[in-house]
């Protein structure tokens, strides 16, 4: 069954201000998302490994407006992003952040990191083929210390619970003491592992994306 519509108001968890609460119907979704919905390269990523890429559909601009609004980026001098895909992050990422901030963007499919690298021409972008199993070595090779946020896309919910695990407390190590960790998946999974490492976490939803997405904000490594 389709959830209905709701609206009204609350209190942001995060920096306690009011904002207006939308949900919309999934077919609402369709049409309100004008950004071509289907990238040809996203759909042939997601068959080559479905379980790694977990979706054949880009962010929508609506998720992207959710999981960055919350946030203060002009202060903030390094950020990574897990998974990348065909960009839709890494621009709204780099349309936010300062002149002299570096992104460093991680996939693990070499497809993905040659498009970003074609489209995106940005000097502060670092575009790796890797994995962010790896992120401490890979902030390393290109001189940066401290992280003051992780962007994950990452399918959490498909990865063995150990790797899932280490991953993140390499997340906390790669994070400065008061850094943010974003994450936006389909399933819950990446809730708990935040909830054990982070002194603050808060959630959201957001149904005009495909598939309908979950959304957390993790505060201050612990
Ligand atoms: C759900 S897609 C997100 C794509 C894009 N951020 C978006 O929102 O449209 C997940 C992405 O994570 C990448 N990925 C999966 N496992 C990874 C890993 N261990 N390290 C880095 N990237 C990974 C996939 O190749 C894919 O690009």
């Amino acid at each position: 069954m389709r959830p209905e519509p709701l609206q009204g108001r609350r209190v942001s968890p995060i920096n306690g201000k009011s904002e207006a609460i939308v949900t919309v119907s999934f077919e609402k979704a369709l049409i309100a998302n004008r950004k071509p919905l289907l990238s040809g390269l996203a759909i042939r990523e997601f068959f080559r490994n479905p379980l790694a890429v977990g979706s054949a559909f880009p962010a929508s601009r609506h998720l992207v407006e959710s999981m960055l609004a919350p946030v203060d980026w002009k202060d903030m001098g390094c950020v990574v992003e897990y998974g990348p895909g065909t960009g839709i992050f890494t621009r709204a990422l780099l349309a936010r952040l300062p002149d002299d901030a570096r992104l460093l963007a991680i996939d693990t499919s070499a497809a993905f990191i040659s498009h970003l690298r074609e489209r995106t021409r940005d000097r502060r972008l670092i575009a790796v083929r890797g994995s962010a199993d790896n992120v401490l070595g890979i902030m390393a090779d290109h001189g940066l210390d401290r992280a003051d946020c992780i962007l994950s896309g990452l399918p959490f919910s498909t990865m063995p619970p150990g790797r899932a695990a280490r991953l993140m407390d390499r997340s906390c190590r790669a994070l400065a003491p008061d850094g943010w960790l974003l994450a936006y998946q389909m399933r819950r999974a990446v809730g708990p592992l935040l909830a054990r490492r982070f002194a603050r976490l808060a959630t959201g939803f957001e149904w005009r994306n495909i598939p309908p997405c979950h959304l957390y904000w993790a505060f201050r490594p612990g």
